[in-house]
């Protein structure tokens, strides 16, 4: 099985959801920036940060280059990970994804910490009103990715790759898969016998 982590991450919170997979599985883990291309893959986990409700721009290019594969995402965001606005982020993400022929194995969202130089530039431009629930998720959203994220993004990616191997086509000797060798008959199916 040939499966590798990529992420993309700006402030950090992101990477440290792929090395905690990364740390788990034993599987090599690239920022997006140097990632080799997909198509050397059978299964990825692709990590992303959310933007404006949807995986960052880097995220979504190598995205769009990942075809006919499966594939685990997970991500981090500002907003409670149960919430609408997260579940329609999980939602155009699986759409996202399946548009390229691939086969979504499993998506995965925590919180994480939000720049407050991005927090407080939003308020200076008179963006969203930092009302006490507001400030009460950015306040939560601090602590995260914490233990019990990263433990719970463990157990997905685990999963996942057992999923996978499930149901993977079991490897042929390379001299059968190039057709130079017939498949021996299965023993006790010779009927000349
Ligand atoms: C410019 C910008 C836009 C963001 N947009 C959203 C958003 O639409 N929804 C959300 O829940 N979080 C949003 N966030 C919060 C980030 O997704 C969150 O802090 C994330 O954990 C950052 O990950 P990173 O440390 O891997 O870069 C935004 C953050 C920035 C800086």
């Amino acid at each position: 099985m040939n499966a590798c982590i990529v992420y993309s991450s700006c402030t950090g919170n992101t990477r440290k959801v792929a090395e905690a997979l990364a740390d788990t599985s034993g599987l090599p883990c690239f920022p997006v920036r140097i990632a080799p291309e997909p198509d050397d893959f059978d299964i990825l986990a692709l990590g992303f940060w959310v933007r404006k409700g949807l995986p960052d721009a880097r995220a979504l290019r190598y995205m769009e280059r990942i075809r006919g594969k499966h594939v685990f995402f997970f991500g981090t965001l500002g907003a409670w990970p149960h919430s609408d606005h997260a579940c329609r982020c999980m939602a155009a993400t699986h759409e996202i994804l399946q548009a390229g022929g691939n086969t979504v194995v499993d998506g995965f969202l925590c919180q994480g910490r939000v720049n407050p130089q991005v927090v407080a530039a939003s308020q200076r431009k008179g963006g969203h009103p930092l009302s006490p629930e507001r400030l009460a998720r950015l306040r939560e959203a601090e602590r995260h990715p914490d233990a019990a994220d990263l433990a719970a993004a463990r157990l997905h990616w685990q999963r996942s790759l057992q999923k996978y191997t499930a149901n993977a086509p079991a490897p042929q000797p390379p001299c059968l898969a190039a057709g130079i060798l017939s498949t021996p008959d299965p023993i006790g199916s010779n009927t000349s016998l």
